[in-house]
């Protein structure tokens, strides 16, 4: 496939969402051809089922299910929006892909790797070429995270516990695979944005 995959990788309140709009404006103004696009969500139905996921009570669904719900989102938005741009030779940002499934799903209620990876291989299959993982103290994040008015807050209301077991299951999938690049997050968003494009820079032809 032509083009280049990036995903932005984090816990909630990460930043991750500001600097993938920095970065898809620093790229076009290069004169590259950018989609920025997001998970759960980025093509009509699979911003459906964001609604479903990331709305309600913490408890309306199991981690199993939530496995289902954004892997069959992931799977629509991978043949709406990913491949298409890819093919068209497009600098492809994704805010979240299949790692928030491994470390949300996979590590943080049980461990539930081995459903969530066998799954990938089956509907899925492919990684990005290159992951950015904005890493923060989770106290710090959860609280810029609650600080946004909204509905989509379930997973910061399964609170700092959870954030803190996430913070530590991407740190510990980053050590173990080349794509990713670990940007420090806490500072402030200028400082954030040189650190990001010294990641991407050698990526780009
Ligand atoms: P966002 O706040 O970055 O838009 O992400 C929405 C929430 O969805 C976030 O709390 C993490 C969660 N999530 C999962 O639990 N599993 C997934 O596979 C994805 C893509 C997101």
């Amino acid at each position: 496939m032509p083009g280049l995959f990036i995903s932005l990788e984090g816990i909630d309140g990460s930043g991750k969402s500001t600097q993938g709009r920095r970065l898809a404006q620093a790229l076009h103004d290069g004169g590259h051809s950018v989609t920025l696009t997001r998970e759960p969500g980025g093509s009509p139905g699979a911003e459906e089922i964001r609604r479903l996921v990331l709305e309600g009570a913490t408890d309306r669904w199991s981690a199993e299910t939530e496995i289902l719900l954004f892997t069959a989102a992931r799977r629509d938005h991978l043949e709406k929006t990913i491949r298409p741009a890819l093919a068209r030779g497009e600098i492809v940002i994704t805010d979240r892909f299949a790692d928030s499934t491994r470390i949300f799903q996979g590590i943080t209620r049980g461990d539930l790797t081995e459903t969530v990876d066998r799954l990938h291989a089956l509907m899925i299959g492919v990684e990005p070429d290159l992951t950015l993982l904005f890493d923060l103290d989770p106290a710090k994040g959860l609280a810029r995270a609650t600080a946004r008015a909204g509905a989509e807050l379930r997973f910061e209301d399964m609170g700092l516990a959870f954030q803190t077991r996430a913070r530590e299951g991407f740190l510990s999938l980053a050590s173990r695979h080349d794509r990713f690049r670990v940007i420090d997050a806490d500072a402030d968003p200028d400082t954030v944005s040189a650190r990001v494009w010294q990641a991407v820079a050698p990526h780009l032809g």
